[in-house]
């Protein structure tokens, strides 16, 4: 009954998984807060969602961006930024094709259209394409022009149509080159801050904000570009989220269909049937993941893979565990080693405490003395830049695969 065409999870894809957990906030935020805001001309600011690799933020934003589309919106695709690669381009790129959905090169307006060849511009890469372009008559205008000027062409149709447009840019610590991500800030910026008059019948000529929605995502390093890079207004205009792992309760909710009512699966013959978990299994998932999003997939993967029953036994998920162990460790040695060496070491030190004893200056004193030193900024940037510990009384761990890394012998169940 369980073979690898029915599985529904899905680790590290860059689809929405099909078993989907938590999240519940930032998705009623978009649904209740800022789509709704944005369809009645009131200004809402961008969304920043930052985190440690694998908690989830394309996926988010993915997954709002699918919402958004199943409503009628005209969303970008993840406009991911790979390093070293021109973000201006890409995003002049993306722009051009939400632009065609909303029929603007059929415009012969000569204003629109000259418009549209200037954006071609930019997203043909000319080179030096932060430097700005050339203009007819010779005459340079920076790129953020252009792309505001297009993104505030494409809301007004929105307005016109009552439909909201997304746009999603993923990866945004990738952008390096100072100018190109002012450039990129400026733009975006610009046009969900830009007022437009609307005629409304009854009420004559209001201002209004445009529905244009835009999520930026990336690691926590992006927090790290100065402000002068950012733009002043940054702060202003983006709202930052930090993502934390997944609690307990969220991956019981998400896996609750599979106690009762089952999850339905196609069979080979077409015939339709149910996979059932067995709660003890729930359990040994969510111990096995300690709330990371892809181990959650990655040992949902595993259990559906070691045996063909209706059935997925505690014994399934033990057994696929041991399967995933070694990746699982990879995963989050990955997430540790990535860090600064200083931050690396308080976390080491802090994990060496008993969890009672884990107050700032017996972690300082555990960490040796020239150490001592650099321990406040770095527990600060621990807790308020990447979200992987809380400073309270005592100090605790919030990435919990890390903490169970560093404290326990976990993978081994
Ligand atoms: N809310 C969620 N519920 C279940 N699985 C998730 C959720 N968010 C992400 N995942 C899974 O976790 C993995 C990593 O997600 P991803 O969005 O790529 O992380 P990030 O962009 O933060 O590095 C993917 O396999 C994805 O399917
Ligand atoms: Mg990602």
């Amino acid at each position: 009954m369980r073979t690898p065409l029915n599985n529904p999870f899905q680790p590290g894809s860059d689809v929405v998984p099909a078993v989907w957990a938590g999240r519940v906030n930032q998705i009623a935020d978009w649904r209740d807060v800022l789509r709704p805001r944005l369809l009645s001309g009131l200004f809402e600011r961008g969304r920043t969602i930052l985190g440690e690799p694998g908690l989830g933020k394309s996926s988010l934003v993915r997954r709002i961006a699918d919402d958004a589309a199943s409503r009628g919106d005209w969303v970008t695709p993840q406009i991911r930024i790979a390093l070293g690669s021109d973000p201006i381009a890409r995003l002049a790129g993306a722009l051009l094709a939400l632009a065609e959905e909303a029929g603007l090169p059929t415009s012969r307006e000569a204003r629109i259209s000259g418009l549209i060849d200037r954006v071609q511009a930019i997203s043909a890469g000319a080179a030096g394409v932060s430097a700005g372009i050339t203009l007819r008559g010779g005459s340079r205008e920076e790129p953020h022009v252009a792309l505001t000027q297009l993104l505030v062409e494409i809301g007004r149709v929105a307005i016109a149509r009552n439909n909201v447009v997304l746009v999603h840019l993923d990866e945004v610590q990738n952008i390096d080159d100072d100018n190109a991500l002012s450039q990129v800030l400026i733009a975006l910026g610009d046009a969900i801050t830009r007022a437009v008059t609307v005629t409304v019948p009854g009420l004559g000529n209001i201002e209004r904000s445009l529905p244009i929605a835009v999520y930026l995502t990336g690691l926590p390093e992006f927090d790290d570009a100065s402000d002068t890079r950012k733009g002043a207004t940054f702060s202003r205009r983006f709202k930052v989220v930090l993502l934390q792992p997944l609690t307990d309760d969220d991956l019981r909710s998400a896996l609750s269909v599979f106690v009762a009512p089952g999850w339905e699966v196609t069979l080979d013959d077409g015939e339709r049937g149910a996979v059932h978990m067995d709660p003890a299994a729930v359990e040994c998932i969510i111990r096995a993941c300690q709330g990371e999003p892809f181990l959650f997939q990655l040992a949902g993967e595993r259990a559906w893979y070691a045996d063909t029953s209706s059935v997925i036994s505690e014994s399934d998920v033990e057994r696929g565990w041991n399967d995933a162990m070694a990746e699982a460790r990879a995963h989050v040695e990955r997430i540790l080693s990535r860090l600064p060496a200083r931050e690396r070491e308080f976390l080491r030190a802090m994990a060496e405490l008993p969890p009672t004893e884990r107050t700032f200056s017996k972690i300082a004193t555990t960490m040796g003395h020239e150490k001592e030193a650099n321990a406040g900024p770095t527990s600060q940037r621990l807790d308020r830049v990447r979200g992987i510990i809380s400073r309270g009384k005592p100090y605790t761990f919030r990435h919990r695969a890390l903490e169970a890394l560093l404290t326990s012998d976990w993978p081994e169940l």
